[in-house]
């Protein structure tokens, strides 16, 4: 995610904002700089880290570094490539008006074109002398969908800094004759541990006496100064003991962020930017071929399921390491989606190459902007994800699953499904992130349970439909990080070989929500339970059928079939997560393993 610090009081500005930013960078970024105000208005910022910022801040003239007030940014690219330009501060026509912005504008390509060649602010406060830097701020704010938290500074008013919030965080320190401005309070730690923290539809005024806020609507607010007693490292991964665990909880935010300018409820529409010129092509596919690695192959057979139901066009997945080495029947009818969160992966950049060179179409599916694989490939969609810092992949895998169940609608437009059929599935869709919440709640059981299995030495997932890729997912995440030995099959699959495996030390979890082939799982787990096999389950609230069958029970909303896996992989991150801290283990960089995997 992107980061942002600001500074006003009396010491140079430049290494204090260089810094905080350093202290952001665990946020994730690819491109950075600040603004510094003495007299005129300095913006310095380049693709690239905050130390290459601090190299280029060597030159600064003596003006600049004894600067007193300043702002600085780390952008995560959500649109536009990684690149200096699109670097923040951004400044406007005149050169007197520095902005940083983290969120993501829904309206911006509107704004865009009514405002290329001036910022939003100043053509509003060109427009009404009248107005100050808070006030033109204030409207400018008024223009704006979707989430913001922003920075302004201008020489025309050189001794305050205007900041608002609504959706990305941002919190005041309070020094003494001196204020902070940042993301999240690791930039702050060091110089205070009073801070304020804005709300939502807050906009606050700093300048070196002090700070007032007020709403959008201008309404006085009261705040209350908060004493911080954490640590950084805490801090960093947002008071959670592990990033991987962070991120398990940041999945119904990030659910809102994949689906955020792309589901039109009302409308019962989806816009999916990245592909609308290819829509055509892609409906009349002959045939779609998903290529990927890992947890976004587990994934990508998710997507087989969702696009070959919902829009009837045959999908084969396959692993991108052997789609590339095998000479594939690939040609200009098909069309190859990668699906990488990493965008780096050699062997799915290896099988984009290679659908390429045959002419076929191919589209990507990737979490890190204006990374190989994004750019290589035709057309593609982002998952917005934010930056995944844990080894074991989970928000990314479910916003993947997101972009697939989006793009499997929208390609039944007009073909398959009712415009009435699409709007209730975009509904279905739009109640996950708050069902998710309702699971992140059942942690502490998802714990209980984790620590009766910390000492498997093997175990089982087994899922039908849907859940079977789920079942696949769940096993990788415990083998990844707890080091336990874990396979997931079709539970139909067992009667084939794996029931050889069962006996009374052998965890089963099985995932048996409510669908089509719930009486089947029902008597897989009876084979299971009848050779003294262990049984977990994740079963549908009210289920008593499975609660007479398995030794744990979790329960997880009612969703239908096409939606479930956002629900039920869930508490196998949790159970995973939980056995390898309790195994004692590095969950968040596990033994051999990288987070991307860019050699063969
Ligand atoms: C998943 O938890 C693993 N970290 C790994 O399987 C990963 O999914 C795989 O290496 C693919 O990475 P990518 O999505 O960045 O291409």
């Amino acid at each position: 995610m992107c980061g942002i610090v600001g500074y006003i009081g009396w010491r140079e500005a430049a290494p204090l904002l260089l810094n905080g930013l350093k202290r952001l960078e665990y946020r994730g970024y690819d491109s950075a700089g600040i603004a510094l105000l003495n007299g005129s208005l300095l913006v310095m910022k380049q693709k690239g880290s905050v130390s290459g910022l601090e190299v280029a801040a060597e030159g600064l003239s003596l003006d600049m570094q004894s600067a007193t007030l300043g702002i600085g940014h780390t952008r995560w690219a959500t649109h536009g490539e990684p690149s200096d330009n699109n670097a923040h501060p951004h400044k406007n026509a005149l050169g007197d008006i520095a902005v940083i912005h983290n969120g993501i504008i829904e309206n911006y390509s509107a704004l865009k074109q009514e405002l290329t060649a001036q910022g939003l602010i100043d053509k509003i406060w060109k427009s009404d002398q009248s107005l100050d830097l808070e006030s033109a701020t204030r409207s400018a704010l008024r223009h704006v969908d979707g989430a913001y938290g922003i920075c302004v500074i201008s020489s025309r008013e050189p001794d305050k800094i205007v900041v608002a919030r609504k959706g990305s965080p941002l919190v005041i320190g309070i020094g003494t004759g001196e204020f902070f401005i940042a993301s999240d309070a690791a930039p702050l730690i060091e110089h205070t541990n009073k801070v304020v923290y804005l709300s939502d539809g807050e906009l606050a005024v700093i300048t070196r006496e002090g700070y007032t806020v007020k709403t959008i609507e201008n309404i006085e607010q009261e705040k209350i100064i908060t004493e911080l007693d954490f640590s950084l490292e805490k801090i960093e991964k947002g008071g959670f003991e592990h990033f991987m665990l962070k991120e398990i909880f940041e999945q119904p935010a990030v659910m809102h962020d994949v689906m955020r300018g792309r589901v039109r409820l009302e409308e019962g529409r989806i816009c999916l930017g990245g592909i609308e010129d290819y829509l055509d092509r892609l409906k009349h596919a002959k045939r779609i071929v998903i290529c990927a690695c890992g947890t976004s192959w587990h994934a990508a057979l998710i997507g087989e399921y969702l696009i070959e139901e919902f829009a009837r066009i045959p999908v084969e997945v396959d692993y991108a390491s052997e789609f590339r080495y095998r000479n594939p029947i690939v040609g200009v009818d098909d069309v190859v989606i990668v699906i990488s969160q990493s965008g780096e992966t050699a062997d799915t950049l290896a099988a984009l190459r290679t659908a390429k060179e045959k002419g076929a179409l191919v589209m990507g599916i990737c979490n890190v902007v204006g990374s190989t694989i994004a750019r290589e490939t035709l057309c593609g969609m982002y998952t917005h994800a934010g930056p995944e810092v844990g080894v074991a992949s989970t928000k990314a895998f479910t916003a993947q699953v997101i972009m697939l169940y989006m793009l499997a609608l929208a390609l039944s437009k007009g073909r398959t499904l009712s415009h009435d059929e699409i709007a209730l599935n975009l509904k279905e869709l739009s109640r996950i992130p708050e069902k998710a919440t309702r699971i992140l709640e059942l942690e502490s059981q998802i714990k209980d349970i984790a620590e009766r299995f910390q000492g498997a030495r093997n175990a089982l997932y087994l899922g039908r439909g849907y859940n079977f890729p789920v079942a696949l997912e769940g096993a990788l995440k415990l083998k990844e990080i707890s080091y336990i030995h874990a396979e997931g099959y079709p539970a139909a699959e067992m009667k084939h070989g794996p029931i050889a495996l069962i006996d009374k030390d052998m965890p089963v979890i099985f995932i048996a929500t409510r669908d089509s082939t719930y009486a089947k799982i029902l008597s897989n787990i009876e084979e299971v339970r009848s050779r003294k096999g262990r049984v977990i389950a994740i079963a549908n609230e009210g289920d008593q059928e499975v609660s007479r069958l398995a030794e744990h029970v979790i329960y997880i909303p009612q969703s239908s079939g096409p939606i479930t896996p956002l629900l039920t992989v869930i508490p196998l991150q949790l159970l995973a997560y939980h056995i390898a801290t309790f195994r004692g283990c590095n969950v968040d960089r596990p033994r051999n393993l990288a987070k991307s995997v860019t050699v063969e």
